[in-house]
């Protein structure tokens, strides 16, 4: 959540901040801002509203620099504003500061510095820092930093830039932070997509570092100010990475993506005589296992217990990692708590891990983004290697995450001596295929999104392994096309949602072929009896369905519990149309920000 970015070295700064700012929208898109400091001082611009508008202020023509740095951000404490956008000055215009997370003590940090004589210009949490840097800095920007830092709660990767000194100084804890190397040149953003093209080399920031980046080179401190060794790694994305490469936006190139980011998924790992992954925690004993996650990552968990349960006989609980950090968690040493997470930086879902390590349980990570926090984190990290996924609606990652939880479950059934089945093997190498199959949808999908574009409500109804997708399904819609829509177990639509049901109810069952085939039809029975209308998704023409659906959308045939693989894809296209036709902006919905790195 909220994004930031920086730089200093021989260039002009403006450009390369708008465009990390552009990459870094997805974070977070009320308003933005950029500060830059050149021989007269520091000059800030900032603007509510997306970046675009930001690029388009007359008042950025004449700023001019080779040092800056700038925010994009989710408003957390106060409204989108411009008084509220970053970066915050001191009470001299001396010093600017950028900062993502939450400074939780704020308030009697504001009293006492209010008191003080300091004058408050927003209503963030962000403004104390500079503040408190004001208070502290005697011409040395490190040394009031480190000052500052013990006095603060809560998190934050943060930025300062002051008027005298010919630097930048960054600090981390609990909010993503890397630094881009290149030569004649220092970056800092939130996250490594912002550093693409600008530098070879990146480093990651620890909790509790701070580091002090200058033209031609930097330096990484403890909270001590002891000189700390960096890690120094090659920056491993490209350009394509982050394009859209011919489609209308990020969501529809993702969701077209997913033949290839399954078979990334799957690549090394699966053949048809086994898998293999590079875990080192001994499996064998595992008795329990803990699935964690938010959103649609909790809903790849959901699918999870379905897939492990079926082929390792483990029991397997799933919970919402908001909910788990805050109760009594009795973990052993023989349970697994497994965290998932495309961003590998939801607040909740690295605090979540971090209590699960105080006990003695084994933890692993099942992450996108490479090298992040909740990678970082987990004793052992499998990576969905989706490549990065910038559209706000996840879409691939979650396709990754279920083929990852797959690979995972077959791997603790070959350590637990169980046999592996060959023709499933096998079948999960088709999912590929299956799901370009099933992207084949799009034209009937286009339909009826322009069909019931205008409906207000929807249910999503799903059994068993499906059940998730129901819920993914109905999530998917209401994030970007602001249609309430509800996902529901189809059996349990008796016990009170039902009463929603009536001429202008458009209930979607997902109704493809497995165990529970009959009793979905029987579902699909009692809501056509009370005139609802109804979309279903098989994989099968039916008599016995085709008689009873308004609306049907065919997909390939699978072995049933892979079929959650194939069923979201026309989901993800009928969110995404419905969306798209309502002139509603798909990649980034009201909101919303990709990464939630606050409560
Ligand atoms: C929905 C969506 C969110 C995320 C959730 C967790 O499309 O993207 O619900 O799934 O915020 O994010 P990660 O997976 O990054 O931990």
């Amino acid at each position: 959540m909220c994004g930031i970015i920086g730089y200093i070295g021989e260039k002009e700064v403006k450009p390369l901040l708008i465009e990390g700012l552009k990459r870094l929208e997805y974070r977070g898109y009320d308003s933005s801002g950029i500060c830059v400091k050149n021989n007269s001082g520091l000059s800030i611009v900032k603007n509510v509203g997306k970046v675009e508008k930001l690029e388009k202020d007359a008042r950025l023509s004449s700023i001019k620099g080779k040092v800056g740095i700038a925010h994009t951000r989710w408003a957390t404490h106060g409204e989108p504003s411009e008084l509220n956008a970053h970066p915050h000055y001191d009470c001299k215009n001396e010093l600017a500061v950028v900062h993502n997370g939450i400074i939780e003590n704020y308030v009697p940090l504001k009293k006492m510095l209010e008191k003080e004589g300091h004058k408050f210009k927003s209503q963030t949490d962000s403004e104390v820092i500079a503040h408190l840097l004001e208070k502290f800095y005697r011409g040395n920007l490190a040394e009031a930093l480190l000052k500052v830092l013990p006095l603060l709660q809560g998190t934050y990767g943060l930025a300062v830039i002051s008027k005298k000194n010919e630097e930048i100084v960054i600090a981390k804890k609990g909010s993503p932070l890397v630094l881009g190397i290149g030569n004649n040149k220092m970056l800092f953003a939130s996250d490594q997509t912002a550093l693409i093209n600008y530098v070879p080399n990146i480093a990651y920031l620890n909790d509790n570092e701070i580091a002090i980046l200058k033209e031609n080179s930097f330096e990484i401190r403890n909270s001590n100010g002891k000189i700390i060794k960096p890690k120094i790694e090659a920056l491993k994305l490209d350009a394509e990475d982050i394009e859209k490469n011919g489609f209308e936006h990020y969501m529809l190139k993702e969701i077209f993506e997913q033949p290839k980011s399954i078979k990334r998924a799957l690549s090394g790992r699966l053949n048809k005589d086994g898998v293999k992954l590079s875990i080192d925690i001994n499996l064998k004993k595992i008795n329990r296992i803990v699935l964690l996650g938010c959103g649609t990552s909790w809903h790849s968990a959901l699918i999870g217990k379905y897939l492990i349960e079926d082929l390792t006989n483990i029991p397997v609980e799933v919970d919402y990692a908001s909910e788990f950090r805050y109760r009594t968690n009795p973990l052993k040493s023989s349970d697994l708590v497994i965290a998932l997470s495309q961003s590998g930086e939801t607040a909740d879902t690295l605090a979540a891990i971090k209590k699960a390590k105080e006990s003695k349980a084994k933890t692993i990570g099942l992450v996108n983004a490479v090298g992040s926090s909740i990678a970082r984190e987990c004793q052992s990290v499998i990576y969905l290697q989706a490549g990065p996924e910038i559209g706000v609606a996840s879409t691939k990652a979650f396709t990754s995450q279920v083929t990852t939880l797959l690979l995972l479950a077959l791997y603790i059934r070959k350590e637990k001596g169980m046999k592996l089945d060959k023709k499933l093997l096998k079948e999960i190498l088709t999912l590929p295929k299956k799901v370009f199959s099933s992207l084949q949808t799009e034209n009937k999908i286009k339909e009826l999104a322009d069909k019931f574009k205008d409906n207000k409500n929807f249910i999503f109804l799903g059994k068993g392994v499906n059940f998730p997708i129901a819920l993914e399904g109905a999530l998917k819609l209401k994030e970007i096309s602001y249609i309430h829509a509800e996902g529901y177990p189809s059996a349990e639509m008796k016990h009170g949602p039902i009463a929603l049901v009536d001429e202008n109810m458009h209930c979607l069952f997902i109704c493809t072929h497995d165990h529970t085939y009959d009793k979905v039809l029987s579902n699909i029975e009692e809501v056509k009896a009370r005139k609802g209308k109804i979309i279903v998704i098989t994989d099968k023409a039916d008599d016995k369905l085709t008689s009873k659906a308004d609306e049907i959308i065919y997909v390939p045939h699978i072995d049933p519990i892979l079929a959650p693989l194939i069923n979201i894809i026309p989901l993800q296209l009928f969110a995404y149309h419905v969306a798209n036709m309502k002139g509603l902006d798909v990649d980034k919905p009201r909101n919303l920000a990709k990464s939630v790195t606050v409560e």
